[in-house]
């Protein structure tokens, strides 16, 4: 009589944890009974893109990257703005410089068709930012998933204490990453990704015309012979000027491979973001670098964890959001 209590009570203290529990874990493989395909049709979908376009691998790291950075990993950055209201793609951090999202709206379409309503935005969009990297020459890691979508996406949160700008000091970059759980290994880590891509004039044009402040001085930290090259491709006053088309890569030497370069390059003092270069202003970030240019397979190793971690961030999972139909819009039901 006694243990039937017991397990009677065991039975709804299991039932009440169970009701209240927190949102599951990300897990690897969370569709390989729902939809076995899903991994390969992104990755198809990445490869296509890239054949049309051969920079949106970069893209699509970067645009990972947004997305965990406001409301956490939840496909935010992929809706679009409707009248009266600026979504996160329109904030000047993503528009008009993000690029991939047709390869996002491409890999959902063929997704739809095999598994409809199955696979997240916001898995599309973290499993396409590993094949970016892996595309480009970088380490086939495992995705963890099963994120779901968000509901919301306002453009102001974008720069508002989530994004990081490229003017930042090292210190401001640290701050912006631990918002986020990130450490600032992490942060240096990740910021390699900057050995391939492009930027545009507008992100760096102050640090060779109008360094702090002062009109026609140029940031003493870049190489010299760098700067002028630099200055001949971005005549000023394109700072001023967001729609200004021209870009530079952000690794001039092996601008298309994903290898440990960029560190190189940020102690050769040919990087054009000023948070590139300010990671050598404090002792242990510049540790960092020396180690990543040093010991490329580490570095290797490191961003592919790295990358799972930041796709942890602040995840919706389980029963929260909902799966998007289509990638720029939420549900209309
Ligand atoms: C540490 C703070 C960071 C800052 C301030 C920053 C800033 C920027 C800026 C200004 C650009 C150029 C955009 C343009 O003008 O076209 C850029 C490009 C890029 N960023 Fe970052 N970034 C940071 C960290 C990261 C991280 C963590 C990742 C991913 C792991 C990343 C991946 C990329 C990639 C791949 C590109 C090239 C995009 C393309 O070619 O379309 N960045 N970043
Ligand atoms: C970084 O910028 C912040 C805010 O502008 C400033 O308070 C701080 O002193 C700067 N830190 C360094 C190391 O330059």
């Amino acid at each position: 009589m006694r243990s039937t209590w017991l397990v009677m009570a065991l039975a709804a203290l299991l039932a009440a944890s169970v009701a209240h529990a927190s949102p599951p874990p990300l897990e690897v493989g969370f569709y390989k009974h729902s939809c076995p395909l899903a991994e390969e049709i992104v990755r198809n979908a990445v490869r296509r893109g890239i054949a049309r376009e051969p920079g949106v691998g970069a893209g699509l790291i970067r645009m990972h990257f947004h997305d965990c950075f406001v409301r956490g990993c939840d496909g935010s950055i992929l809706i679009n703005s409707t009248p009266g209201h600026r979504a996160e793609k329109d904030s000047t951090a993503n528009n008009p410089s993000m690029r991939g999202f047709d390869v996002i709206n491409d890999a959902k379409a063929v997704l739809e068709a095999h598994c409809p309503r199955t696979v997240s935005c916001a898995d599309i969009v973290a499993f396409a930012a590993r094949d970016g990297a892996y595309l480009a020459g970088g380490i086939d890691y495992k995705v963890p998933s099963g994120r779901r979508d968000g509901l919301v996406s306002n453009a102001d949160e974008v720069l508002d204490n989530n994004v990081p700008r490229p003017t930042f000091n090292v210190s401001e970059l640290v701050k912006s990453f631990k918002r986020k759980g990130l450490s600032s290994d992490d942060m240096v880590t990740l910021s390699g990704a900057h050995t391939i891509g492009r930027s545009h004039c507008s992100s760096f044009t102050q640090r060779l015309y109008n360094f702090s402040g002062q009109l026609g001085r140029t940031d003493p930290s870049i190489d010299p012979a760098y700067a002028e090259h630099l200055k001949m491709r971005c005549p000023w006053p394109s700072s001023d000027d967001q729609m200004d088309p021209t870009v530079v890569p952000l690794d001039p030497v092996t601008p298309e491979s994903f290898d440990n370069q960029y560190f190189k390059n940020v102690l050769a003092h040919k990087v054009v973001l000023t948070s590139d270069q300010t990671l050598l202003d404090s002792p242990w970030t510049s540790g960092v670098v020396h180690f990543h240019a040093a010991v490329e397979k580490a570095w290797e190793i490191k961003f592919a964890a790295a990358m799972i971690k930041m796709g942890k961030v602040e995840v919706l999972t389980g029963h929260e959001g909902e799966i998007r139909e289509k990638c720029f819009a939420v549900n209309p039901y």
